[in-house]
């Protein structure tokens, strides 16, 4: 019989939990297999379980930010040897997946893990940090921003402000520090008034308290900066976010969302509206999420790019069905989720 792991399965559409085991799959052509040190949690997995979205074959593995050891390299991989730390985004597959000891990676969107990050605060950065990147970067799936990296004038975004509804969520942190990377000025970002000091830290310019009306917010930005608001990241697109987005952006300005929009582009004032898809490995997102993760060491290592603040969860695999239950009924402030520990997941 082939080497076995734990894993947590989703056994059928809507079901629950429960572990049990599956083989270790070995690493094909540009593939890792990583030994699992922690696996960060995401609304999308309670969304998956609840909804029944995404997902189509079962019994499922889910999670798809990791962080853990290089077990193995595929052939053509140069960058990367057994016993490197790196984080990942997986995608859902089973073999692909982070709620179970081992996962294959790809080696385009994994990174080295530097010294100055744990697996814990690493594992809360892939998923988060896509969804921002393909959402001001991408042009199929966002805002079509030149992201500063590919040039080395960098800051060409200089006096164009942006804001950044949901701030202190995983994606919002994320959108902050790459408007931040671009020269986005002023950055605009609302969350609780309790995570200001955390928004601020992430580079925020300017702070406002979420529980602002769309009029309330739009008279102090105009106290602020008499530019047009051409881009609003939305983090959160609830209906309550989203009319308060459409109330802000300009003519001709365009609002990215996580989730299904519920506002409508008009022609007359020609503003776009943009559902991001923050999945690296979208066929029209490799390319710039190849990019992006080919300078996520550095990013994390120079502190350009902070990882989230993050709870570590007991009791490794079973720790996880608490902390989705937790992030589902909107208990965990400032941004991330929980973390399964490796010597939970891992070795128990
Ligand atoms: N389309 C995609 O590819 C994609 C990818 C990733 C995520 N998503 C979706 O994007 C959303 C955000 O994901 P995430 O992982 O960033 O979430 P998260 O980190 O779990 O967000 C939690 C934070 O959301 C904030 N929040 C909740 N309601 C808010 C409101 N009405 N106004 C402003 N802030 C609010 C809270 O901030 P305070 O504590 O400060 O109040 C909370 O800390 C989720 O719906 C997720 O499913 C979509």
């Amino acid at each position: 019989m082939s080497p076995q792991q734990k894993a947590l399965f989703l056994p059928r559409k809507q079901g629950n939990f429960e572990l049990g085991s599956r083989s270790i799959p070995s690493p094909e052509a540009g593939q890792l297999l990583v030994k699992i040190q922690c696996a960060a949690l995401n609304p999308v997995d309670y969304k998956i379980k609840d909804a029944g979205i995404i997902v189509t074959d079962y019994p499922a593995v889910l999670g798809t930010d990791i962080a853990g050891i290089v077990e193995e390299v595929g052939e053509g991989v140069e960058n990367f040897r057994k016993g490197d730390r790196v984080l990942a985004h997986g995608k859902f597959g089973n073999d692909f997946t982070g709620f179970q000891q081992y996962t294959l990676t790809d080696a385009r969107f994994t990174a080295k893990i530097p010294p100055s990050e744990s697996f814990d605060s690493a594992a809360t950065v892939p998923v988060g940090l896509d969804t921002a990147v393909v959402g001001l970067y991408g042009n199929d799936f966002g805002a079509g921003v030149t992201p500063p990296w590919t040039t080395s004038a960098g800051g060409h975004e200089s006096k164009k402000p942006i804001v950044i509804l949901g701030g202190s969520s995983s994606v919002g942190s994320y959108v902050i520090q790459l408007a931040h990377l671009s020269g986005f000025y002023p950055i605009i970002a609302t969350a609780s008034s309790s995570n200001e000091g955390l928004v601020r830290d992430y580079g925020a310019t300017h702070f406002f308290d979420r529980n602002l009306s769309g009029k309330q917010l739009k008279a102090a930005i105009g106290k602020i900066t008499d530019s047009p608001i051409g881009i609003v990241y939305d983090a959160i697109s609830l209906p309550e976010t989203q009319s308060v987005a459409w109330e802000l952006l300009a003519n001709n300005g365009t609002l990215v969302l996580t989730l299904f929009a519920l506002v409508k582009e008009d022609e007359g004032k020609g503003r776009k509206v943009i559902l991001t898809f923050g999945d690296a490995q979208a066929p029209q997102n490799q390319e710039l999420c190849g990019s992006s993760w080919a300078v996520v060491e550095k990013w994390l290592s120079e502190g350009t790019i902070q990882p989230n603040k993050y709870e570590v969860l007991p009791n490794g695999l079973d720790g996880i069905l608490g902390g989705l239950e937790r992030l589902k009924l909107g208990q965990v402030s400032w941004n991330e989720v929980g973390c399964s520990p490796s010597g939970n997941i891992v070795n128990a």
